[in-house]
């Protein structure tokens, strides 16, 4: 459904080149994950923060990805992803997986992961995964909104430190302050 808007809004932004939007939404911190899938083209994988709940019932998800990412294209063909959220010591793997420098390959190579009830990889040392089933996707701007249903759940189930990209940089947050 598009939204009509009818308050004029002001081009300020696009004439910045958006980079006022950019410099506030550095500013709005996000759980560091990574998004796997696997399937007929093979295993890929991205880190991302644009990873949001969107309802319990049925359990469903949603992540913005850009469509210059190579993952973008494999997600929607399998139909099929897997969201790890990384805990405080995983910086070193986020990074590989949000580097256009590695490959597919050398980026599971520094990982420990097994195949999910989808095939999507599952990080061993993930806070928390969440197996999904690609239900919709709605094209924004650059992006592609996926929205997937949660199929299953794993958690770590031991209290550990979480990680969050914030000011353009990771923080880790211990679980009580
Ligand atoms: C902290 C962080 C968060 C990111 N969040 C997203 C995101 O939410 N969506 C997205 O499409 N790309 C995101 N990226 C960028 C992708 O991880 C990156 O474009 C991708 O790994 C590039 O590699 P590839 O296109 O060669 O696979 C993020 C990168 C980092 C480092």
């Amino acid at each position: 459904m598009n939204v009509s808007v009818k308050a004029p809004v002001p081009d300020v932004l696009a004439a910045e080149a958006g980079q006022r939007f950019r410099d506030g939404m550095a500013l709005l911190a996000g759980a560091v994950t990574i998004v796997t899938t696997d399937g007929e083209n093979g295993r890929h994988g991205f880190t991302a923060t644009a990873v949001c709940s969107v309802s319990d019932t049925p359990p469903t998800l949603l992540v913005c990805i850009n469509r210059t990412t190579s993952a973008h294209p494999h997600v929607l063909d399998h139909g099929v992803l897997a969201v790890n959220v990384l805990g405080g010591a995983q910086q070193t793997l986020s990074s590989a997986f949000g580097s256009r420098s590695k490959t597919m390959d050398e980026r599971f190579e520094g990982a420990r992961w097994r195949r999910g009830v989808t095939g999507a990889p599952l990080l061993e040392e993930a806070l928390a995964t969440f197996e999904c089933r690609v239900e919709r996707v709605v094209e924004a701007g650059t992006h592609t909104v996926v929205f997937a249903q949660v199929l299953d759940v794993h958690l770590a189930g031991e209290q550990t430190d979480g990680l969050v990209w914030f000011a353009r940089r990771y923080a880790v947050v211990p679980t009580s302050c």
